[in-house]
C-alpha cells in the first residue's frame, strides 16, 4: 500500500505584536500504520478561531501555549477513512480537535476525542460553527449570563461573526430587541436583512466615543440591558454609556487587544452607578450545558430558523493567511478551511 502523505501547518515561531505568515510552516509527514483501537480521519474542514492567536503566545493564559514545531491546534470536521476501532466505521462523519492538518490518526477510545455527527439535516461544516463551539459560546453568554427577558435590548459586537450572529438571533427568538455592531456596510446589511436583528451599527463609521455612543442611543431607545462583548476598547466604553441599571455584560472576547494592545476601560464607575453584572466565561468550562445548547442550536439550524454564513479558504496551505485575515475582520461569518 502506498504511503499517505499528511500535510500539516506547524507553529515555528511566536509573534511579536501582530502574527505573520512566517510564524507558520507547511510540513509533510507520512501517516503511520493503524494500530488496534485507532481511527484515521480525513479532515474536510478546519475551524479557524480567534482564540488561536492567544495560544501562539508563550505566556500561559487560561489555556496552555501552543508548542513550537507542532501542528497548530484547532477544531476539525471530517470522515473516517480507516478504522481499527469497533465504535467507528469507514464513512462516519466526525468532529474532533485534529488541528491544522489533512489527516488525523487517533486513539478513538479516549473520551471526547472524536464525536460522530449526523449530517442528514445539518451540514458537516455547521458543526464547527452554529452547531459547534461558536454556537454554544453565543448560547452560553446569552442564556446563562445576560439571561434576557422579552422586551429587553441586547447588544452584541462582531455581530456578523460566528458567535455574534448566533447571539442576536437567539435574543430575537426570546422576544428581545437585538442590536449588532459590525465593521462595514455589507456586514451591517447582512445582520439586519438576513439575520433579522433590529439594527446594526457600522462602528468604522464612528471615529470617536461621542459619535458611537450617539449611534447606540438611536439604535437602543430604551437603553441596553445586555451586552455580549467580543471586541473591547471604544465599543465597550460606548455601550457602558448607554447601559441600564441592573444590566448584564457577558465578556466573551476582546479581539481588539489580541496583539497585546492595552484596552483600558474609560468609565468603570458606571459598573457601580448602574449596579451592573460583568462576567467572563470560557465555553469549554461548561461542558455540562453543551447538550442542552446543541439541541436548541441543531434544531434551529436544521429547520432554517438559525441562519449562518461561512468564509471558506481552499486547501491546507491557505490556513495561515485565512487566520491572519480573521484577526483583521476579512472573514464574513465563520472562517473555515476546506480540505476535501
Ligand atoms: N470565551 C469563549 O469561550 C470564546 C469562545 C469562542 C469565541 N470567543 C471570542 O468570541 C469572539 C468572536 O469569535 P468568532 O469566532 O465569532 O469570530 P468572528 O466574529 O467570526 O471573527 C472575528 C471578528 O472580529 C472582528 N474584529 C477583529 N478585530 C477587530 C477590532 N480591532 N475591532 C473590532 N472588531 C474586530 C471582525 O469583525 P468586524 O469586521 O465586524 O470588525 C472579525 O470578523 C472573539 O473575541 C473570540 O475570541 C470566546
Amino acid at each position: 500500500m502506498s504511503t499517505t502523505i499528511n500535510r500539516q501547518i506547524h507553529l515555528v515561531s511566536r509573534p511579536q505584536g501582530e502574527a505573520t505568515a512566517s510564524n507558520f510552516k507547511l510540513v509533510e509527514a507520512a501517516v503511520p500504520e493503524l494500530k488496534d483501537g485507532q481511527v484515521l480521519v480525513r479532515n474536510h474542514f478546519l475551524s479557524l478561531d480567534p482564540y488561536m492567536r492567544g495560544r501562539m503566545n508563550e505566556s500561559k493564559s487560561y489555556a496552555a501555549a501552543q508548542p513550537l514545531d507542532a501542528v497548530m491546534i484547532g477544531g476539525t470536521a471530517g470522515e473516517v477513512v480507516a478504522s481499527k476501532n469497533p465504535h467507528f466505521a469507514v464513512g462516519d462523519k466526525v468532529v474532533g480537535m485534529a488541528g491544522w492538518q489533512e489527516y488525523q490518526l487517533v486513539d478513538a477510545d479516549q473520551r471526547g476525542v472524536l464525536q460522530k455527527v449526523d449530517t442528514t439535516h445539518v451540514p458537516l461544516s455547521a458543526y464547527l460553527g452554529p452547531v459547534g463551539m461558536p454556537g454554544v459560546t453565543g448560547w452560553y453568554g446569552l442564556t446563562q449570563i445576560i439571561a434576557p427577558k422579552a422586551g429587553e435590548t441586547v447588544v452584541v459586537s462582531a455581530a456578523s461573526g460566528a458567535v455574534g450572529s448566533v447571539v442576536g438571533q437567539l435574543a430575537k427568538a426570546r422576544g428581545c430587541r437585538a442590536v449588532g455592531l459590525a465593521g462595514g456596510a455589507d456586514k451591517c446589511a447582512y445582520v439586519v436583512d438576513e439575520l433579522g436583528f433590529d439594527a446594526c451599527i457600522d462602528y468604522k463609521e464612528h471615529k470617536d466615543l461621542k459619535s458611537l455612543s450617539g449611534a447606540l442611543k438611536a439604535a437602543c431607545p430604551d437603553g441596553i440591558d445586555g451586552y455580549f462583548e467580543n471586541v473591547g476598547g471604544m465599543i465597550l466604553d460606548a455601550v457602558m454609556l448607554r447601559s441600564n441599571a441592573f444590566s448584564r455584560m457577558a465578556f466573551c472576547g476582546m479581539i481588539s487587544g489580541y496583539n497585546g494592545e492595552p484596552i483600558p476601560m474609560l468609565n468603570p464607575s458606571l459598573i457601580l452607578v448602574n449596579r451592573m453584572k460583568l462576567e467572563g466565561f470560557i465555553v469549554s468550562e461548561h461542558m455540562e450545558l453543551w447538550p442542552q445548547a446543541l439541541k436548541e442550536l441543531g434544531t434551529a439550524v436544521a429547520t432554517g430558523k438559525l441562519k449562518y454564513r461561512e468564509t471558506i479558504a481552499q486547501g491546507i496551505a491557505s490556513a495561515p493567511e485565512a487566520f491572519l485575515g480573521l484577526l483583521k475582520g476579512k472573514n464574513f461569518g465563520k472562517q473555515l478551511v476546506k480540505l476535501v
